[in-house]
């Protein structure tokens, strides 16, 4: 059926502006790492792509080996561009990256001029796209000289094949030297993908700092843990959950009873705030405003509905900051 949009799309969702750029992100974006391979149903990738842009979403992040198979997210991202989107591509900010493995070879890895525009032509192709918005180096590679691998992005995006360069997995350090290098070229990085969640707080010790300084959007992909920080595990592993049926990275032995202690006061805070534990945490994560946005995944349309809620209430007191550090200290 023909897909007509929710009219009032733009009227919930809270857009955060990118670092010092023009470009505005949607607070909650939609990840396609896992639910949009070949394991997971059509129909059921267009209900959380539709929901997801009723709701506001309006950036789509992929990466070449999304799968799977690898280039499969892509693939499906190309029917459904047929299908739903050509029409509402304005209204999209569609992401790729290049950066890990994805053919066989010397040349299909790392960050290598030879990889990366290789890449990205045939991440176009499998998309049905000319142009992505944001490109992104996935994730740094200290055998190739960062001019090189700066140097790709900059020609990409004077291609037009891409309308920013974008980072990924890059530390402090790195980020500052690329930030350097882009400059010098003249393309200026938009925005760094770090993991970062209630549970994984890296970026707090020098990339935020770098990001701030140099202005660069920000971001966070994970922000749920996989589901571990939501009510998803609270009751024991269910089994259309990603630990039970896709444990290609989380295990259900990675849910283990020291976690679920802190998930549990967790989850009690956040009814305390009348926040399901997935909205406090997405919340929690956005606190900062160098956190442009939170990448999301999802495996049915209710947690895109539920998440979005989160933004209807975002400031947390000292005494609740105070609390979650307290319960996460026991990690
Ligand atoms: N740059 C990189 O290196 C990199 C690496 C990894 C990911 N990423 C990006 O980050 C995106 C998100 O990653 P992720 O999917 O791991 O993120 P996540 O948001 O931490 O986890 C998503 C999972 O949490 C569960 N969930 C979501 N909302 C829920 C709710 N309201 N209640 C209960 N459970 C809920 C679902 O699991 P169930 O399936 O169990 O329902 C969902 O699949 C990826 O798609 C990708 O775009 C980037």
């Amino acid at each position: 059926m023909t897909y007509i949009p929710n009219q009032k799309r733009y009227e919930s969702m809270k857009y955060r502006r990118c670092g010092a750029s023009g470009l505005l992100l949607p607070a909650i974006s939609l990840g396609l790492w896992h639910n949009f391979g070949a394991i997971t149903p059509f129909d059921t990738q267009q209900k959380l792509l539709r929901t997801a842009f009723d709701l506001g979403i309006t950036h789509f992040d992929i990466a070449n080996n999304y799968g799977p198979p690898y280039g499969e997210a892509e693939r499906n991202m190309g029917i459904h561009m047929l299908r739903d989107w050509k029409p509402y591509r304005d209204e999209l900010v569609i992401s790729t990256k290049a950066g890990y493995d994805m053919w066989l070879g010397p040349y299909g890895d790392h960050g290598s001029r030879k990889y990366l525009i290789a890449s990205l032509d045939q991440s176009l192709r499998r998309m049905n796209l000319d142009y992505v918005d944001i490109f992104y180096h996935h994730r740094p590679d200290p055998e190739t000289p960062i001019e090189e691998t700066m140097g790709a992005l900059d020609s990409i995006v004077r291609s037009g094949k891409a309308l920013y360069a974008a980072i990924s997995n890059y530390n402090a350090e790195q980020t500052a030297v690329a930030v350097a290098a882009a400059h010098r070229l003249g393309t200026p990085l938009l925005i760094h993908q770090p993991k970062y969640n209630m549970m994984n707080r890296w970026i707090e010790h020098g990339l935020i700092d770098v990001l701030r300084r140099e202005k660069l959007g920000c971001i966070a992909f994970m922000p749920l843990a996989e589901g571990m920080l939501t009510n998803r595990y609270l009751e024991g592993i269910p089994a259309d959950s990603r630990a039970s049926h896709d444990p290609r990275y989380l295990k259900s032995s990675d849910i283990t009873p020291e976690k679920l202690s802190v998930i549990r006061q967790l989850n009690e805070l956040a009814s305390a705030r009348d926040q399901t534990l997935a909205q406090m945490t997405l919340a929690w994560t956005l606190r900062d405003d160098v956190v442009t946005s939170v990448l999301i995944g999802a495996s049915k349309p209710e947690q895109l509905t539920e998440n979005v809620k989160a933004l209807d209430n975002l400031t947390f007191t000292d005494d609740e900051l105070k609390s979650i550090d307290k319960a996460l200290s026991e990690l």
